[in-house]
């Protein structure tokens, strides 16, 4: 019998329902074609809802999100609402109450795409991020004395477990064993500064780096690797690193991998329900005009099928964006694409 997956999909704010669309438009053909089905269960979570109800999350949302076996997310922010609400109350919440304690994002440049990286091409450009998704700056910790005062004092502290750190690290040389490249993980640190953090990583890394002896250990301190990044991305395979470097070098990694239109991420608990979603925000000067790149989403869509097990499909759906890309799209940027965000959809769709 076919194998049936559950997918909740939470197209949130701004141009997210339009790239999620023609997500669900790829996940259908990839489904008819290689033979399973898909369910999905829509949930309405985001700025409107939290505009019309007052509420920015429902109690019980993560537990019905986690009766899924996926989670397809569009996009978290509107113009409307001050910025922190719903990043915070759905983005970041979600991801820890759901313990994805991975984001995965990958930085492959596509035949055929532009990379503001001079004399860098797709054999440069092919590696992944591992970034820690439920600790360091993000967990919260810290607070406000005196606040509005001249005496103001703001505390905002990184929080670093042993577990946390070495989990995230673990599935980092899992990671790079199974992709099979270059074979090697940089620690992206700042070990000479944070002396107490990166040294709980540091310290770590190399602990779980003996058990992978067939895997090259690097590593680069997070300035320098974004400057290695611009000069020589070559130099990469899996990154990984905490949750606030994670977000900055992984901005970098879009822009050089061809930019947000393309870029796709995963939220991963590789024991629990895992979110995809296109890195790339709400969008909302592009919203409702059919002009934004759905291809991250899709990226993101081909990743949640490689995650749910479906590797010949998620294969597919891949082969299929990088025959778009190289073969239809002018640019990756929104309204230049020769084509309006429905029409790159079918192309995906019919490539697959
Ligand atoms: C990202 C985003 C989020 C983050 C924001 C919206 C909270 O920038 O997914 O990278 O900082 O993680
Ligand atoms: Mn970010």
């Amino acid at each position: 019998m076919a194998k049936t997956y559950k997918i909740a999909v939470m197209p949130g704010d701004g141009t997210g329902p339009e790239v999620v669309a023609e997500g669900v438009k790829v996940l259908d053909a990839a489904a008819a074609k290689f033979g399973f089905n898909l369910e999905y269960t829509h949930f309405d979570y985001g700025g409107d809802r939290y505009l019309r109800t007052g509420e920015v999350l429902p109690e019980n949302a993560a537990e019905e999100l986690s009766k899924n076996d996926a989670i397809f997310l569009g996009a978290i922010g509107h113009p409307e609402v001050k910025p922190g609400i719903l990043e915070k109350g759905i983005l970041l919440h979600l991801r820890f109450a759901l313990d994805q304690y991975i984001n995965l994002r990958p930085v492959i440049l596509y035949p055929n795409v532009d990379t503001p990286l001079k004399d860098k091409g797709p054999e440069d450009i092919d590696f992944v991020v591992v970034r820690e998704n439920t600790e360091g700056l993000y967990a919260g910790a810290g607070g406000v004395l005196k606040k509005g005062t001249p005496d103001e004092v703001a505390v905002q502290e990184s929080i670093n477990t042993r577990k946390g750190v070495e989990r995230c690290v673990r599935f980092a040389f899992e990671y790079a064993r199974k992709r099979n490249k270059r074979k090697k993980v940089t620690l992206c640190g700042k070990t000479n500064v944070l002396t107490f953090a990166f040294d709980l990583w540091e310290r770590t890394f190399y602990e779980v780096a003996r058990e992978y002896p067939d895997i090259e250990t690097d590593y680069a301190h997070v300035d320098a690797t974004c400057m290695w990044m611009v000069k020589n991305p070559e130099w990469f395979d899996v990154i990984v690193t905490d949750n606030m470097f994670g977000d900055i070098i992984t901005d970098l990694g879009a822009m050089i991998q061809g930019g947000m239109g393309i870029a796709a991420g995963g939220n991963i608990n590789p024991e629990g329900v895992s979110m995809f979603e296109p890195i790339g925000g709400s969008a909302p000067k592009y919203t409702g005009k059919n002009v934004i790149n759905p291809l991250a989403a899709i990226g993101a869509a081909q990743m949640m099928l490689d995650h749910l097990g479906e590797t010949e499909a998620a294969a597919a759906v891949e082969q299929a964006i990088r025959y778009v890309v190289a073969e239809k799209l002018e640019s990756l940027s929104a309204g230049k694409m020769g084509y309006g965000t429905d029409e790159v959809g079918d192309l995906v769709a019919g490539a697959v």
